[in-house]
């Protein structure tokens, strides 16, 4: 149990750094802000609301293939582990997997955003006696210490769904499926969910939906600079844009100023010009192959495969520096 010194100091960091960050990425000549910063307790309950719209297929196509699938997938990873999701939010597909695992020690969820996580966390302890719910908030982009369950797990594997992944330019995610695959060592498993659409309607449509939740979980990223850093963004001045860069393999999202206009962070000014952007995520999407060659270049290896019936996400199981043996792939129904 930490000390209310200890977490005022933790905030007072976390502060400093979202504070850094913010004056960098709007200092720059393409003005960004880092999409992790969109996950304070409002950013989070407006992505569990994206995660229920129509046009968003992603979540609704990996619940899909966790459903089918799970029992495959807790195969896959072994009795005895204690499993680490990277990018936990409310964990609702971790359930399938959950109840799927044999004698699971501990499930340690890591998240930026620390009160839905503290959320999350408790219910899951309530939902699942068995097994020790270890929440740890942190950036996972950052060295991070795991916490010692009370029984001994025989291995640690990582679950990595979401498509988060895709959130990351290919430089950056190697590096971080590199740190994951330390993490769990030569053998060890990850599980990663990856968005594999082609069909560029359906993306622009996921990221442009018509209720405008998208718009709002984005424009909330002004909004907490405001709350949190002191800053005088007006939301109306700003629209959410999501295009899809078909070179690349991604969606851009931006907010695009309405306006010429000057805004100030913590006192310091920035100009924007009518048209010009932040740049706050990247989206990328990949096919299965260039997947499997971005992780080998991590070290891990494919080893299984599953899809949704309509081919829109894959979830993959990849093995840290291990021999690979053929790839299976089986898809939901
Ligand atoms: C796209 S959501 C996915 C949530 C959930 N895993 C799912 O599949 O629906 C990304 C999650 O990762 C968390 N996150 C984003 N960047 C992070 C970072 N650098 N460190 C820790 N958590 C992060 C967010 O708070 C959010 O819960």
């Amino acid at each position: 149990m930490r000390d209310s010194g200890t977490l005022a100091s933790v905030a007072s960091r976390r502060r400093c750094e979202f504070l850094q960050d913010v004056l960098t990425g709007l200092g720059t000549a393409s003005k960004n802000v880092p999409c992790k910063y969109f996950y304070d307790k409002r950013g989070s309950e407006l992505f569990d609301r994206i995660c229920k719209l129509g046009e968003y297929y992603l979540t609704r196509s990996e619940l899909s293939i966790m459903e089918a699938s799970a029992p495959e997938l807790a195969e896959q990873i072994g009795p005895g582990a204690m499993v680490v999701e990277f990018g936990s939010g409310s964990s609702v597909k971790t359930r399938y997997l959950l109840d799927a695992l044999l004698e699971c020690v501990a499930y340690v969820p890591v998240d930026i955003s620390s009160e839905h996580l503290d959320h999350a966390a408790a219910e899951l302890a309530s939902d699942y006696p068995r097994i020790e719910i270890l929440p740890v908030c942190a950036d996972f982009t950052k060295p991070f210490e795991l916490p010692l369950p009370t029984r001994l797990p025989s291995h640690s594997a990582v679950y990595f769904p979401g498509s988060t992944i895709g959130n990351f330019t290919p430089e950056l995610a190697i590096a971080l499926l590199r740190r994951i695959a330390l993490l769990v060592g030569q053998g060890g498993g990850l599980i990663i969910g990856i968005d594999v659409n082609q069909d560029v309607a359906q993306i622009e449509a996921a990221y442009n939906d018509s209720l405008g939740v998208t718009a709002r979980f984005n424009l909330n990223l002004l909004r907490r600079i405001n709350d949190d850093l002191e800053g005088d963004f007006r939301l109306d001045s700003f629209e959410h844009r999501a295009l899809y860069n078909a070179e690349l393999g991604r969606v851009e999202l931006d907010l695009v100023s309405r306006i010429d206009q000057c805004v100030t962070v913590a006192g310091e000014g920035f100009t924007f010009s009518e048209g010009e952007a932040i740049h706050t995520e990247y989206s990328y999407k990949y096919s299965i192959p260039a997947f499997a060659a971005l992780a080998a270049s991590a070290g891990l290896s494919l080893h299984r495969y599953w899809t949704d019936r309509h081919d829109n996400c894959a979830v993959l199981h990849l093995v840290a520096d291990a021999q690979e043996t053929g790839v299976l792939v089986s898809r939901a129904n």
